[in-house]
């Protein structure tokens, strides 16, 4: 299994969480975060308005998905969440070592 991590613009959750279902993504983290790329968020246009400050709204999405589906799921993001500006995100690929569904008890990829 793999932890995909990903901080991308606001405004794309819900067209990147559409497509994700859409191959086969059954449940997702989403959290509303701040933070900054290698403009320092100095750059960055939210809502119109360029950010003069050193943090820029983001929302980081953390699935566990299985191997098998991992490749496409970070295609998948980046395809969505892109739009050539600067600020568009990151993705992070990690191992998962376990998984546990606590109703049922069943584990690794099952749990999934
Ligand atoms: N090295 C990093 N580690 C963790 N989070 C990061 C990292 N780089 C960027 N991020 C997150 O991704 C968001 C978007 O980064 P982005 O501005 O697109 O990166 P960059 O300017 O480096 O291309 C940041 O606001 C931050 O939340
Ligand atoms: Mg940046």
């Amino acid at each position: 299994m793999k932890l995909i991590i990903a901080a991308i613009k606001p405004f794309k959750l819900e067209e990147v969480r559409e497509a994700l279902t859409g191959i086969g993504v059954r449940g997702m983290m989403v959290t509303e975060v701040k933070g900054f790329g290698s403009q320092s968020g100095h750059t960055e246009i939210y809502r119109g308005a360029e950010y003069a400050v050193n943090y820029v709204p983001k929302v980081k999405l953390e699935l566990v998905v299985t191997d098998a589906l991992a490749d496409q799921v970070v295609e998948t993001i980046a395809s969505k969440a892109r739009t050539d500006k600067i600020g568009d995100g990151k993705i992070f690929v990690l191992d998962v070592e376990s998984a546990l569904r606590v109703r049922t008890g069943e584990t690794n990829d099952n749990a999934l």
